[in-house]
């Protein structure tokens, strides 16, 4: 599921500058992406010697070169073997042949997707009911300004089918309740797409009313003043870890106590969903429920998003 679509990688604000790398590891793939003169490229990060790692942090700048840290081959940004760091002769050996395994790599809005499979359909169509919905806004704009990880003991699937669900928000989000009209709350399925909306009830609250989930695993929480990627990253068979990146407008970015707000709400409600995963996880593991039912009213997005898993098993 994750290997054959699209996979969020960050903004091009945090690729401004030649040989600035972005890193994440999607369905065990290491994969970067990095400003080259001529725009982005995208490799797995993984030398073509004995596949050491290229680059080894979350983001930074790797120079005008890709070095592997194993033995110290040398790529150039565009992914071509420039130097065999004192390789020795070696009958047959072409330098040619050995260039990085590169990835798809498109921008919508200024954000940053990757893809393993080569074949995959373009980014625009996989986004296409986002444009729609994302409407005028100006996403383009934002800058990066923190990045919050959490890891919940639950299976990945248990996470998302909570997320695409508002059913939850009165009993769970007490906080959340009190700023949303969960009364007027809708979820639409769109192709690769699940929207949620509830308008705010207050006029100085954290969110802006919609909340976008683009398969198979990034949420797209819209606040009034920017927006958290949120993806959610499956661990094994019962760990998930949620890599929440906050883009915010740059007024509100330099504002230190509206930066604080925008994570502290959004602190408060996944540590209630941790709670409730964690909960639901451990009663599914002791094997008594089998199935359930779900409501037409509430959970259409959960019945979708359990359409795709089977479709792909
Ligand atoms: S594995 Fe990269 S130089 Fe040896
Ligand atoms: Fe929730």
């Amino acid at each position: 599921m994750f290997g054959r679509s699209w996979t969020f990688m960050g903004h091009t604000s945090e690729l401004a500058r030649e040989g600035d790398v972005l890193t994440a590891t999607i369905a065990g793939y290491p994969l970067l992406v990095v400003r080259t003169a001529n725009g982005l490229k995208a490799f797995h990060n993984v030398c073509r010697h004995r596949a050491g790692p290229l680059f080894d942090e979350e983001r930074g700048n790797c120079g005008s070169a890709l070095t592997c840290k194993y033995h110290g081959w040398v790529y150039t940004l565009d992914g071509r073997l420039r130097n065999a760091r004192d390789f020795g002769a070696a009958a047959g050996f072409d330098p040619r042949d050995y260039s990085l395994f590169e990835l798809k790599v498109e921008t919508w809005r200024g954000f940053v997707f990757v893809n393993v499979e080569r074949q995959a359909p373009a980014l625009a169509s996989h986004l296409r009911p986002l444009d729609a919905r994302m409407g005028a806004r100006d996403v383009g704009a934002l800058v990066h300004t923190d990045r919050r990880t959490h890891d919940i003991a639950c299976n990945w699937k248990l996470y998302v089918e909570n997320y695409l669900e508002g059913y939850h928000i009165p009993l769970v989000h007490p906080q959340l309740n009190a700023e949303v009209d969960a009364a007027k709350y809708t979820v639409m399925v769109e192709g690769s797409a699940c929207f949620h909306s509830a308008p705010p009830k207050v006029s100085d609250g954290v969110y802006d009313g919609l909340w976008a989930f683009v398969l198979p695993g990034l949420g797209i929480n819209v606040y009034e003043h920017g927006l958290m990627m949120e993806r959610m990253v499956p661990l094994g068979l019962s760990g998930t870890r949620l890599i929440y990146d906050f883009y915010l407008a740059p007024e509100a970015a330099a504002d230190p106590i509206k930066r604080q707000q925008v994570i502290s709400t959004s602190a408060i409600v996944t540590a209630e969903d941790k709670w409730i995963c964690e909960r639901v996880q451990a009663n599914i593991d002791a094997g008594v429920y089998q199935a359930g039912v779900l409501s037409p009213k509430h959970e259409a997005g959960v019945a979708w998003f359990q359409a795709f898993v089977a479709g792909a098993l």
